[in-house]
């Protein structure tokens, strides 16, 4: 170990007594620090600020200081690339498990396995040799037809909070810091780096900050990237609010910022407004730096805090050594049962009419019909692919979950989506690609489907997107189901009524057409490499579903918020501003992104998903929260009780079914004669928790009053009213069970 290595470890530990908050952990070593950056010149204190390859910045040969290594996919290390670029290197010893996707890993509503998940994706990426994880994604779920939801969490910022804090301090325990993304305000991909998005500060507050907020200080984050867009005018990554006044200033971040790829817009707004690191390229955070340093225009003082914030980082995270990094797949064993845990927990059950499932011992004969019960979605989706060791689908997980002398059948039924990147490239030109998302299915793929339907005891349609339509860099136009879905399935229905839908998808999906002729419905997600195996044990009742929707599934896509605000789509689609372009053109310094105005407006305010839908009492599809099990739950007993630091809530829960199953219990407040405006309710508490056939068990939960603030925009500052609060305790958001009222003094 170099010497360097030994010292700041010593330097920690002594200081260690000290550190008060998980970001003071960055400071133990910060007079050592200071000493390094005493000693270096200014060219080799900005050789620091900008990338060195397109995943990595440099640390510093001369001082023994390693490069820092960054590893995209906030859902499996991606596989490594070419030094310049995102074009795969074509490694053999670069495959890493694919975790179920941020929404799956939602859905199980679990800090702990959002934990555990945190750890698997930090001790890979040890073993891919990386220091950084560029993830969690956390941006909430604003619109359902955003390209990343799949990506992000929730459209409630207390579920992404409670699982970005678990994921944080997993990945982080196992040495690997985190980068969580993209901060903030980027809930769509369309016009992503040139939108300017215009929010009031309470609901930045409240809704879009506080995943953030909690990583950083509860979790002790050591990495922030700026999101692509403005907010309120300015870039993210040169917005003196976002970065200097909330994240440093108000919320103690100490550790390292580090753009987005092509996310960085100017030398003096960088330099002065918060961004450490620029990726990709020296633009901006390079000479033109150096030169603006001697010229006077920016303190050297602003550059040594950069280097400081950056080696806080390093020497909290011990680089990988060269014999341990790469040197077999990265993908373990038990990040392998993790993924398999998560994505047990993940499946929604979202309708069960006449008891179908679990499938029942008479079932000789399954027709599984649906491209999507054979697709892999370990890679696409641009910048969150997995090159995954296998990958279990659902057919195969059928295959290996069917009782003995069970016959499965498949027909694909439809085409693949290519997509709007592989028209651009071309390679949309296969048989096997539909031309529209929306055309009719095949006739002859119709026919074998509805034949294989036919004679079956029972029918499992697969249908939802893929990584084509669900992808970064843009947007869904509609939130139906592609490729003539719709028509399969009611053609499937009129020669056997018994059908099992299954929706392969990272958001939401209109189901109408779809709940006509499905007597079962199932929430399957991009669910990871052991996806098919838990869908399956679910499926055969192995396990029973116990997965909650972390976002609204509306009637229509016009029913949500933004929509019906009339705030998105925006009128002016800034043309090519996608990954692609905005990185060529960004690096490049071209200008046609920047005298384009587009201007998105958050007018609905706080109210995003099941908080418009309560608040202006709308009726959805399926609410928040919602997911049935093969058992009901019994709750009783609820005790509350406030004090000045929390509120308490105990209450019985009894799974008064006959198998073992996990029930999420769910806790919203609502304000009584409040004097400011409040959603309808808001989820300020849940627990998952495991019952065998029969257990009652008590539950406790507690709400810190402090999460009972709002953000007062006179005073600028967090605010509690005092008064009643109803507590409202369920399975759901539209699923109240118990109710008591308490008295914040
Ligand atoms: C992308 C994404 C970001 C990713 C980065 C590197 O454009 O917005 O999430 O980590 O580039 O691939």
């Amino acid at each position: 170990m170099k010497p360097i290595y030994f010292l700041s470890i010593m330097v920690c530990l002594a200081a260690s007594c000290t550190v008060q908050t998980p970001q003071d952990r960055l400071t133990v070593n910060d007079e050592k620090i200071n000493e390094l950056i005493a000693s270096m010149s200014l060219d080799e204190k900005v050789q620091m600020l900008h990338s060195k390859t397109n995943m990595s910045s440099a640390g510093n040969e001369r001082l023994g200081i390693a490069d820092m290594n960054y590893a995209d996919g906030p859902f499996g290390i991606r596989e490594e690339g070419v030094p310049n670029g995102f074009t795969p290197a074509g490694w053999t010893t670069d495959s890493a498990t694919f975790f179920p996707t941020g929404s799956a890993l939602a859905a199980t509503w679990s800090e702990e396995l959002a934990y555990k998940y945190g750890s698997g994706m930090g001790k890979e990426a040890r073993l891919r040799g990386k220091d950084i994880i560029l993830g969690p994604a956390i941006n909430i779920q604003r619109l359902p037809v955003c390209g990343r939801s799949y990506e992000y969490l929730s459209e409630d910022p207390f579920l992404a909070a409670r699982l970005a804090v678990g994921y944080t301090k997993g990945s982080q325990d196992m040495g690997t810091a985190v980068c969580i993304k993209h901060f903030a305000l980027n809930n769509q991909e369309t016009n992503r780096g040139t939108v300017n998005v215009i929010c009031d500060e309470r609901t930045m507050r409240e809704i879009y900050f506080k995943p953030f907020e909690a990583a950083v200080k509860e979790a002790g984050a050591m990495a922030v990237m700026p999101a692509y867009n403005k907010i309120n005018g300015d870039y993210c990554s040169e917005n003196e609010y976002l970065l200097n006044e909330v994240l440093r200033g108000e919320w103690g971040f100490k550790g390292m910022t580090v753009s987005d790829w092509g996310g960085t817009h100017s030398t003096m707004g960088a330099a002065l407004h918060g961004l450490d690191v620029q990726m990709t390229g020296d633009h901006y955070l390079g000479p033109a730096l150096i030169d603006s340093v001697k010229a006077g225009k920016v303190p050297e003082e602003v550059v040594d805090a950069k280097v400081r914030e950056i080696l806080r980082v390093r020497f909290a995270i011990e680089p990988v050594p060269a014999d341990v990094a790469n040197q077999a797949t990265a993908s373990q064993p038990e990040s392998r049962q993790t993924a398999y845990e998560v994505a047990s927990k993940a499946v929604v059950l979202l309708k069960n009419q006449n008891k179908i499932l679990p499938i029942s011992k008479d079932v000789k004969k399954i027709a599984v019909i649906g491209r999507n019960a054979v697709a892999t979605v370990a890679s696409g989706g641009m910048g969150a692919g997995v090159k995954a060791p296998y990958e279990i689908t659902p057919l195969q997980g059928i295959k290996n979950k069917a009782p003995e002398g069970v016959e499965i059948t498949y027909a694909q039924a439809y085409k693949n989506y290519a997509g709007m990147f592989a028209r651009w490239f071309g390679l949309a030109d296969s048989p096997d690609n539909a031309a529209e998302i929306n055309e009719s299915p095949d006739p002859a793929m119709l026919a074998e489907a509805v034949e294989k339907a036919k004679d079956a005891d029972l029918v499992i349609f697969v249908c939802g997107t893929n990584k084509n339509i669900e992808t970064e860099g843009s947007d869904r136009q509609t939130i139906d189901l592609p490729v003539g879905q719709n028509e399969i399935v009611k053609a499937l229905s009129e020669v056997n009524p018994k059908i099992v839908s299954i929706i392969i998808s990272g958001g939401p999906c209109d189901v109408q057409e779809l709940d006509k002729y499905s007597q079962a419905i199932v929430q399957g997600w991009w669910n990871g490499l052991e996806g098919g195996n838990a869908l399956a044990d679910i499926l055969f009742g192995n396990i029973a579903p116990s997965g909650k929707l972390p976002f609204t599934f509306p009637i229509k896509l016009e029913d949500s918020p933004a929509y019906a605000m009339g705030n998105f789509p925006q009128k002016v689609e800034v043309l090519g501003d996608m990954f692609g372009n905005q990185y060529r053109k960004d690096i490049q310094g071209q200008r046609m992104m920047r005298n384009i105005k587009v201007d998105a407006y958050y007018t609905e305010g706080p109210l995003v998903g099941y908080r418009w839908f309560d608040t202006k009492n709308l009726p959805v599809k399926y609410a928040f929260g919602y997911g049935l099990s093969y058992v009901d739950f019994k709750y009783s007993d609820i005790k509350a009780s406030a004090s000045k630091k929390a509120i308490k809530v105990s209450f019985n829960l009894t799974n008064t079914g006959d198998m073992d199953a996990d029930e999420v219990a769910q806790l919203y407040v609502s304000r009584i004669d409040a004097t400011v405006s409040w959603p309808a309710k808001e989820l300020k508490a849940f627990k998952r928790v495991s019952l065998a056939a029969g257990q009652t068990q008590k539950v406790e939960l507690s709400i810190p009053v402090s999460e009972l603030q709002y953000w007062d925009e006179q005073t600028k500052d967090w605010t509690l009213e005092k008064g009643q609060i109803k507590l409202l305790l369920g399975s759901a958001s539209d699923d109240i069970r118990l109710e008591s009222t308490v008295e914040i003094k």
